[in-house]
């Protein structure tokens, strides 16, 4: 890893970079642009891509990050790569060959993270979002400590650098820590956390197994029709996170960002636009003090952008 790169180490004694590159666009955004944005991306400083099979542009991402490293801008070892397992795939003989297809995409021989999308399995095949008849998700019974018993052995088979979880609650991260004959503890837990659900007792949870707390929807989420209420109020536009900014000579979305770095969280933001992307990098070069970070504290709402 880069020596510039500030990081956080995992409990397996990886390095994780604090910064990290959202993917995901929806699907009316040509996958090209997915391309061109993270080579952008790496171009200003980013590390740290946050990626997934559900995202459909694993292939776009991955020739990107071998772009880079064809160019001389870095090297494999100075990225940190994550894929996400997606739910149709938690049975365990479909997890191994769901990470190669993905490793496959990409182009690459190793990921340096996978984890579970989601703590819940959906029938497997082609469809990402198996439905009935009447439109209903049609749900799998999966048991996730057999899921998590094979992500142990890609670790092993140096498929995957570290292994992980995301949207996972209290219960469920217990239930991988109490499993009889675990080998290897969840690396990290990816999760919705802003200013208006700052997540506290499960990073304290977290903290106290030694899992870092990855944020998405740092910034307040896309704010996509399909996952998002409207009428939610628009994190950027906060009078509490604007005054902060305004103090410091920053944006609201910097700040909500160095708000997550601060209180040892690892954050990913996620802009398709080149001159935001340039802008969250700035987030490394200035600091919140304890009082700006105790007002964001007060914002905490149990606002959950993905319903
Ligand atoms: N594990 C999971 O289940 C899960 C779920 C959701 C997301 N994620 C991951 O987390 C990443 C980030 O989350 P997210 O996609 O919900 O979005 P986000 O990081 O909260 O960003 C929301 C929006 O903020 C805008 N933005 C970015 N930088 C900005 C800036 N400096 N000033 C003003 N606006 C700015 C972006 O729009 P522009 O593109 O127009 O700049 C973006 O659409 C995703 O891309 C994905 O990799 C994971």
């Amino acid at each position: 890893m880069d020596p510039k790169c500030q990081c956080l180490e995992l409990n397996d004694g990886h390095f994780i970079p604090i910064l990290g590159f959202g993917t995901y666009a929806p699907e009316e955004v040509p996958k090209s642009e997915a391309l061109e944005v993270t080579k952008f991306a790496i171009d200003v400083g980013f590390r740290h891509i946050d990626c997934a099979h559900l995202y459909q542009n694993e292939e776009q991402v991955g020739q990107a990050i071998r772009s880079k490293i064809a160019d001389g801008t870095v090297k494999r070892e100075d990225i940190f790569y994550t894929s996400k397992l997606w739910s149709t795939f938690l049975r365990p003989e479909l997890v191994q060959p769901a990470l190669e297809k993905s490793l496959k995409n990409l182009q690459l021989d190793y990921v340096d993270l996978y984890i579970i999308h989601f703590p819940a399995a959906l029938k497997p095949g082609e469809e990402l979002f198996p439905k009935d008849e009447n439109g209903k998700m049609i749900f799998d019974t999966v048991d996730l400590c057999r899921t998590w018993e094979v992500l142990e052995k890609c670790k092993d088979a140096g498929l995957a650098k570290s292994i992980g979880v995301s949207n996972f609650n209290r219960k469920q991260l217990e239930k991988i820590l109490n499993k009889p004959g675990l080998k290897y503890k969840p690396v990290c837990n990816q999760v919705e956390c802003h200013p208006y659900l700052n997540q506290s007792k499960l990073l304290d949870f977290c903290k106290s197994n030694d899992i870092v707390l990855v944020a998405y929807g740092a910034l307040g989420s896309q704010r996509l029709k399909d996952w998002v209420n409207p009428s939610y109020p628009i994190l950027l536009e906060d009078p509490v996170l604007c005054a902060i900014a305004k103090k410091h000579k920053q944006t609201p979305a910097l700040i909500a960002l160095r708000y997550q770095m601060q209180r040892g969280v690892v954050v990913l933001a996620k802009s398709y636009n080149k001159k935001r992307i340039k802008e969250n990098m700035q987030v490394l070069d200035f600091e919140l003090t304890p009082e700006d970070m105790k007002a964001i504290d007060g914002l905490n709402s149990n606002v959950r952008y993905f319903t």
